[in-house]
């Protein structure tokens, strides 16, 4: 290892990583688990969530899973967009700058599967990232994947369905496409789950995943 350049665990930067897949997949269930999965191995992390993480994104969250909503899906891509820039900008960039790893709970991978699948091209979405993202992708995505029919079913089970989760046809079939076409196209920067064993298995399998890509970074 050339020890001129720092790596990109020991680099003082704290590493971004996103936690995406479709509505019910147990990327809730799971993300305190991995925070102090982090915690236990001796790493500053903290976790945060979108939409919200800041004022804005509540509010976001609040009228885009409301059932009044009826927004185009580009006013809804640029909406998060800019939750997204105040999130990042009062709380992933302070604690990625002091060393401290962020866990988000959905980030911008999000938008291209639940934006895209309602048809904004990905060319808008590639601008808003690349202007308004950069540098804080993620270094690693943790894709939660089920099947729609097993997804909809604990979503059933959850409670009343959001506005999001109630989107009909194969808008979930669509958003599941996207993320896996995304984590194909980047294998190394994306961490495919199978999101439909237990809670304790998919933990184990977690816990695996980080614990080989913190060495191989290291
Ligand atoms: N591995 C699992 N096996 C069975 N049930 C699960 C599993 N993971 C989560 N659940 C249950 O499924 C429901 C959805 O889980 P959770 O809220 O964590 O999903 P999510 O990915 O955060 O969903 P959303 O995208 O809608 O926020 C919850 O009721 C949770 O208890
Ligand atoms: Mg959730």
């Amino acid at each position: 290892m050339n020890t001129s350049e720092p790596t990109l665990l020991s680099d003082r930067r704290g590493c971004l990583i996103a936690l995406e897949g479709c509505d019910g997949a147990g990327k809730s269930s799971q993300a305190g688990k991995i925070l102090e999965w982090l915690q236990e191995q001796g790493i500053r992390a903290i976790l945060t969530k979108e939409p919200g993480g800041c004022p804005l994104g509540d509010k976001t969250r609040e009228w885009l899973l409301c059932g009044e909503n009826t927004l185009a899906p580009e006013t809804e891509l640029l909406l998060l967009f800019a939750a997204r820039v105040e999130h990042i900008r009062t709380v992933i960039a302070p604690a990625i700058e002091q060393g401290i790893w962020v866990v988000c709970d959905r980030f911008v991978d999000a938008s291209y599967a639940y934006q895209g699948a309602a048809g904004v091209e990905t060319r808008y979405i590639d601008q808003l990232s690349q202007w308004l993202v950069e540098p804080y992708q993620p270094d690693l995505v943790l894709l939660f994947d089920a099947s729609p029919e097993l997804l909809a079913q604990r979503i059933h089970n959850r409670g009343a369905a959001d506005s999001m989760e109630s989107r009909h046809g194969n808008y979930h079939e669509k958003v599941r496409s996207i993320y896996l076409g995304r984590a194909g196209h980047c294998p190394e920067r994306y961490r495919i789950i199978d999101a439909g064993c237990s809670i304790a298995q998919v933990s184990a399998a977690l816990y695996s995943i980080l614990l080989d890509w913190i060495h191989r970074n290291d």
